[in-house]
């Protein structure tokens, strides 16, 4: 619940603009304060009257507005509220914020302000993929904002990929995340799940039976407890978590090329199950069958995503957390698997499949660190997210 929080939500000129009509009817229904500004591009999109009509409050819109600087200036708005929630965030509004422009109400709200800040990005993917957003993007970050989405999917445009806003309730609980003045908030956590998929040909592929399940609960366990996360996935069986920027990736080469982009982040958790080795030659066509002749696979090692962050010389996370699956020697396997990768700490677990832990809804896990192994009893993927998260929030206070 949002009960006597007040957003304030800044409004940009995109297409999903209509989206934040909405959005506010969410945040409303949750019991917060809605204070909407639009940008002028915003007003092309949706009218002030529909916003201020659903928000039950003013919608300001000027800068040089002498009534409203009288009733309220712009310093005294930028500071009103628990929250600023900037959707939709256009591409135009995050270059200007990255840029620390302040030319119309909106930027100079966002310059003044001294409460955090969360954006949902919106545009069409080719703007959301340009260099320059993702540069943006990276600066916005590092100046300690909080992303949400955006998602994949169709767009206004016709086009399909990235660039898509987060829905109203995904951005809700985005806004619950970063108000609810958890133990981890301000800190930012990578988590990565899922099996990879490493291509043989365009329609084969070499995967694993990781659900995603795990790192998927333990990505809403560090969210709940306030953190800023940062969810690189494979192709999981399991949707991402709401209120958490996804990076959704195929292989384990692209794994690793998000996990660099996402650096730097205060933890991390590698609890994807990144194949080891991928075909050496992805071949462009598809391998077709030839009676009596079998193709033959020359395989490559992959990169070693958890030992390449744990043993980074400058900028490394100030806690790396490993996941070892392992069907024989558990404890030993993992204790060694933590010191030949560097991590602080490694989540072991049996994947044997008579303990029914791979796709399955319970894990029965061993902590290993500096202090020695702790054992955890079985429980749910989610209990154990819970914990392991408790654990990481003590560990970075
Ligand atoms: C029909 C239409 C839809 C648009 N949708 C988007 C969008 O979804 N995302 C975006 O970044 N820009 C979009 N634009 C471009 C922005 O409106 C333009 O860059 C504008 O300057 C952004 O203003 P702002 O900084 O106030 O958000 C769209 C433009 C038009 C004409």
């Amino acid at each position: 619940m949002l009960d006597g929080k007040r957003v304030l939500l800044i409004i940009g000129g995109g297409i999903a603009a209509f989206k934040c009509l909405d959005l506010i009817r969410r945040l409303k229904e949750r019991g917060a304060a809605v204070t909407p500004v639009l940008t002028s591009a915003a007003t092309e999109f949706v009218t002030p009257l529909s916003v201020s009509a659903l928000a039950g409050e003013k919608a300001y819109t000027d800068l040089f507005d002498l009534t409203d600087e009288a009733e309220m200036g712009h310093i005294q708005l930028s500071r009103i509220a628990d929250l600023v929630v900037v959707a939709p965030a256009t591409a135009d509004l995050m270059a200007k914020m990255a840029g620390g422009h302040a030319d119309d109400l909106a930027t100079t709200l966002l310059m003044a302000t001294d409460t955090p800040v969360l954006i949902a990005p919106a545009m069409n993917v080719r703007m959301w993929e340009h260099a320059a957003t993702q540069r943006n993007l990276a600066v916005l970050q590092g100046d300690g904002l909080r992303v949400v989405g955006p998602n994949e999917g169709d767009m206004a445009c016709g086009e399909f990929g990235f660039g898509r806003m987060s829905e109203p309730l995904e951005i809700v609980a985005a806004v619950e995340t970063a108000l609810a003045g958890g133990p981890l908030n301000g800190k930012r956590i990578l988590v990565t799940s899922g099996p990879t998929h490493e291509p043989i040909d365009p329609v084969r592929y070499i995967a694993n039976r990781s659900s995603g399940a795990q790192g998927t609960a333990v990505a809403t366990a560090l969210a709940a407890l306030g953190a800023d996360v940062v969810f690189v996935t494979g192709p999981a069986d399991v949707p991402p978590p709401a209120g958490v920027e996804v990076i959704a990736v195929q292989s384990a080469g692209e794994m690793l090329a998000a996990v660099e982009t996402a650096l730097p982040v205060d933890a991390g958790v590698f609890a994807a199950a990144v194949a080891d080795w991928r075909v050496k030659r992805e071949s462009s066509s598809k391998i077709k069958k030839n009676k009596g002749e079998l193709p033959v696979l020359e395989f490559a090692e992959n990169p070693d995503i958890l030992a390449q962050v744990s043993q980074m010389k400058s900028g490394r996370p100030g806690l790396v957390v490993g996941f070892a699956a392992e069907t024989d020697d558990v404890i030993s396997n993992a204790t060694a698997k933590r010191k030949r990768k560097g991590c602080d700490w490694i989540v072991a677990n049996d994947v044997s499949p008579e303990t029914g832990i791979m796709g399955g809804a319970e894990n029965a896990v061993h902590l290993i660190s500096d202090a020695g192994v702790e054992d955890w009893p079985r429980m749910s993927k989610d209990l154990v997210a819970r914990k392991l998260a408790s654990r990481i929030a003590e560990a970075l206070s």
